[in-house]
C-alpha cells in the first residue's frame, strides 16, 4: 500500500513551492521579453532581405590627412562584405568614390559612376575635371555637367559624416543612383 505523501514533499499549497514556481514563471516570461528585441536587431543586421538598397552603407574611406590639401580629388574604392543565400563574399569591391578636400574641414564625395550609363569616370590629367570614357561626358570639379555632355545630371554627391570629419576621419554613406534620368533616385 502506498504511503501518504508528507505535506513537505508534494503539497501544492506549500509556500516555498509556490514561491519557486512564481520565480520560474517570472524568469521564463522575462526571457521572452528580452529575446524579442534582440532577435529583431540581429535579423536586421544579418539579412539583406527587405533593405531597399543593400549597397547603401556607411563606410570609412580615409583620414582627412590622406586627402591632398590643394583640393585635387582622390579616388577610393568601396569594399564590403556581401552574402547571398549560400555564400559569404569577404571584402568585395562594390564601387568607388572621389573625395575632394575643399577646405581645412570640408570634404565632398562623389560616386564615380557616371549618371549617364554607369561607366566609371576618370580624373583629368590636370586634376581639374572628371571625364567619362564611354560617351565623353565631362564634369567640373564640383561635379557639374560641362558643355554638351550626354549625362542627364551632374555627378552624384554622397553624404559625408560631419561629426566624424571633425575627428579627422572621412566616413561616407555609399549609395548607387539610377542611371539615365535627370533626378537622383536611389536604386
Ligand atoms: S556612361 Fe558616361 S557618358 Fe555615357
Amino acid at each position: 500500500m502506498n504511503e501518504p505523501l508528507s505535506s513537505d514533499e508534494e503539497s501544492p499549497n506549500d509556500p516555498e513551492r509556490r514561491q519557486f514556481l512564481s520565480k520560474a514563471v517570472s524568469f521564463v516570461f522575462g526571457g521572452v521579453v528580452v529575446a524579442v528585441p534582440v532577435g529583431a536587431g540581429l535579423a536586421t543586421l544579418l539579412s539583406p532581405l527587405g533593405i531597399k538598397n543593400p549597397e547603401k552603407l556607411k563606410v570609412r574611406l580615409a583620414s582627412l590627412d590622406d586627402l591632398p590639401a590643394d583640393g585635387t580629388p582622390k579616388l577610393f574604392q568601396v569594399v564590403a562584405e556581401r552574402k547571398d543565400a549560400w555564400t559569404k563574399y569577404p571584402n568585395k569591391p562594390i564601387g568607388s568614390v572621389f573625395l575632394r578636400r575643399k577646405s581645412e574641414n570640408e570634404v565632398v564625395a562623389f560616386n564615380s559612376s557616371c549618371p549617364h550609363a554607369g561607366c566609371s569616370v576618370d580624373l583629368s590629367k590636370n586634376g581639374g575635371e572628371f571625364n567619362c570614357p564611354c560617351h565623353a561626358s565631362t564634369f567640373d570639379i564640383e561635379g557639374g555637367i560641362v558643355g554638351k555632355s550626354v549625362s542627364p545630371r551632374g555627378l552624384d554627391e554622397l553624404e559625408v559624416d560631419k561629426e566624424l570629419l571633425k575627428q579627422g576621419q572621412v566616413w561616407i554613406t555609399f549609395v548607387n543612383f539610377k542611371a539615365g534620368v535627370t533626378e537622383k533616385i536611389e536604386v
